[in-house]
């Protein structure tokens, strides 16, 4: 098969587009002929070394992808051949990566693409699907009526997080750093979108929800809570789940006389049986188009280096050269 791969960190010169071995399923997985795969800030950071992880080598890229079943496990019990199928949470914790033809995958990360949604668009939602919905209904158990602000509304897991802070009937305030990508934001239901490199966000903030934030969902990788709590409610709740290196000061006093909580998490962490709770989820709204993927551009998997260098401008150098998400087919 046909496989994006390392063999060495490095700049996205260090990607391989060659042969490797094709994959053997055991009885617990499914062998897939997979059709797209897309790319996460964390590929960048892996390939790159910038987060120093146990890879061996060859290395292959990628933790999500949608394709078809070609042969089901004798264990396996959901899935049969021509099931089309998403998965996330692959290479990592000893699991191959997805950049590839043919994948094994456990039984346990597999869901079914529902039917009229495209493996694009089922691949672009996986990762960002699912850390959306564990920050929103695990963690800050986001409710009806009330208000969120995204911070950063157009990338891969703001975009997420705004349309499912939608669909559960929240109201949402959020940002982008274009014109262009405010009108994104928009599009994808916010009912307010600000550009904060050129608007007051504070204030706009303050008089679209004068009683405060019940949640403030942060998606860059320095936090400001000096800025956040203030901004939070009474019984506010903030996510943070990116900036490994980030250590900002903390005003514990203007948050404790609120009640106020944060939640820190990593998607990789969650079992698999809350993976599938989110990706149940995940599947409903994609069906009713409550949730649409917010896909930048498309590639082949032997532009995978070109699509890192990409991914790293936007996601490491900030250079805002992405609203969403690039994904690569086979
Ligand atoms: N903990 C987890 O489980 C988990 C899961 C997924 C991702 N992550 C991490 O979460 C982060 C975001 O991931 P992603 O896939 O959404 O990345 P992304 O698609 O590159 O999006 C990054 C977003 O940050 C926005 N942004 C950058 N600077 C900003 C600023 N000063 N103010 C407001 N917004 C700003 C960007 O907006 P503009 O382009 O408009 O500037 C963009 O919307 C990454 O660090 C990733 O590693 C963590």
């Amino acid at each position: 098969m046909k496989a994006a791969y390392i063999t060495q960190t490095g700049p996205p010169e260090v990607i391989q587009f060659g042969d490797l071995p094709d994959p053997k399923p055991s009885r617990k997985q499914c062998l897939i002929k997979v059709a797209a795969v897309d790319v996460n800030p964390i590929d960048v950071y892996v390939r790159s070394g910038i987060i120093p992880a146990k890879l061996s080598f060859p290395w292959i890229l990628g933790r999500d992808l949608a394709g078809t079943v070609l042969e089901a496990g004798t264990s396996v019990k959901r899935f049969k051949p021509g099931d089309r199928v998403w998965a996330s949470n692959q290479g990592t914790d000893g699991r191959p990566g997805t950049f590839t033809e043919l994948a094994s995958v456990d039984e346990q990360w597999l869901n079914v693409i529902p039917e009229g949604v495209s493996e694009q668009e089922a691949v672009a939602l996986s990762l960002v699907g699912i850390t959306a919905h564990l920050g929103l209904m695990r963690d800050a158990r986001l409710k009806s009526g009330e208000t969120i602000f995204v911070n950063g509304g157009s990338g891969g897991v703001g975009s997420a997080v705004l349309q499912m802070a939608k669909a559960l009937g929240a109201r949402v305030v959020t940002t982008a750093g274009t014109d262009e990508k405010v009108r994104i934001c928009r599009e994808l239901g916010a009912d307010l979108a600000l550009n904060y490199k050129a608007q007051d966000v504070d204030a706009a903030i303050k008089e679209f929800a004068p009683q405060g934030l019940n949640v403030w969902w942060e998606t860059v990788r320095e936090p400001n809570f000096e800025r956040a709590v203030p901004l939070l409610s009474l019984r506010g709740r903030m996510v943070v789940m990116a900036g490994r290196d980030a250590r900002p000061t903390f005003p514990v006093g203007p948050f404790y006389v609120k009640d106020c909580s944060l939640y820190g998490f990593a998607m990789f962490n969650a079992a698999p049986r809350e993976q599938r709770a989110a990706a149940t989820d995940i599947n409903q709204w994609l069906s009713e188009r409550k949730l649409k993927a917010r896909i930048d551009r498309v590639l082949h998997l032997s532009q995978a280096a070109e699509a890192h260098r990409i991914q790293e401008e936007s996601s490491v150098r900030k250079t805002g050269a992405l609203a969403g998400k690039i994904v690569l087919t086979t």
